[in-house]
């Protein structure tokens, strides 16, 4: 099989396209029953799912690179808050992306990509390791682990950055727990750089308890902002499904840790 650079978008196609099978069958069945009672019952939640269908494709497109490439914004928005060089965790990496654009502009130290890389994602290990070796790049290693607990040791890594990934954690409830395992790996003295739903009640409760996490790894915030504060964003993105609720938590890990 032909190896091809494949950083996928953060929505699942296969989602996409079960949404418009079921919009698509119950049109089917709307039309079958066309002179019936039964004609309102399913053309109503086709109707409904074929809307949803078309906003998640509409997100889609707008994360890839032909519908304004955001995906890739975020990304270069989270690397222009990662102060220094050096040696770097990124956490739930994906296929990579943010953690290669990292080993391309910075090759005075090896980096590293951690993911779990579950069925329910479209993304894999093998893919990471292709898309680095197709863009030029050897001075990053990848590992398969949770973001709940990782087994990787205290105080290593100069920056510590993730994207998205907290919030995606299903093997513990408590998010700020992840945050906190998180900034664990972090040197004294080095930057994290998070981006996450971290306004989104539903996952991460009160914010506080984020505050506290990285307060209790004796790390200050620098950076404490909104996604809405630091770009504009197009509809779909800015709705509560997609961005709405979406925070850059930038600083250090004080030098006594
Ligand atoms: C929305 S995607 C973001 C991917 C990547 N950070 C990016 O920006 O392209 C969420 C990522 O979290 C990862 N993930 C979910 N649960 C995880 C866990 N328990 N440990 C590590 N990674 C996890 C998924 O595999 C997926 O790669």
């Amino acid at each position: 099989m032909k190896q091809q650079l494949r950083y996928s978008t953060w929505i699942r196609t296969r989602k996409i396209v079960a949404l418009w099978i079921v919009a698509g069958a119950f049109f089917v069945s709307a039309l079958l029953a066309l002179i019936t009672p039964w004609f309102l019952l399913l053309v109503l939640p086709g109707l409904v799912f074929a809307y949803t269908g078309l906003v998640v494709t509409w997100t889609y497109a707008r994360f890839s690179s032909r519908g304004g490439n955001y995906q890739n914004k975020i990304h270069d928005l989270i690397l222009s808050y990662r102060q220094s060089q050096g040696e770097t965790l990124d956490i739930g990496c994906g296929n990579g992306n943010l953690i290669i654009k990292v080993a391309t502009s910075d090759k005075t130290a090896t980096h590293l990509g951690l993911d779990y890389w579950g069925k329910d994602w479209e993304y894999s290990i093998e893919q990471c390791r292709i898309n680095a070796r197709i863009e030029g790049v050897d001075n990053i290693d990848f590992v398969k682990a949770s973001a709940a607990r990782t087994g990787l040791p205290d105080n290593k890594y100069r920056n510590v950055i993730s994207c998205l990934t907290f919030h995606e954690v299903r093997d513990e409830s408590n998010k700020a727990s992840v945050v906190s395992e998180a900034l664990r790996m972090l040197r004294p003295g080095g930057t994290y750089v998070f981006l996450d739903l971290f306004d989104d009640k539903k996952y991460f409760g009160n914010i506080e308890d984020v505050a506290s996490a990285i307060a209790g790894r004796g790390c200050t915030v620098m950076v404490n902002k909104s996604i809405r504060e630091l770009m504009k964003l197009p509809y779909p993105l800015n709705g509560k499904k997609a961005l709405r609720y979406a925070r850059l938590i930038s600083g250090t890990k004080s030098a006594s840790g």
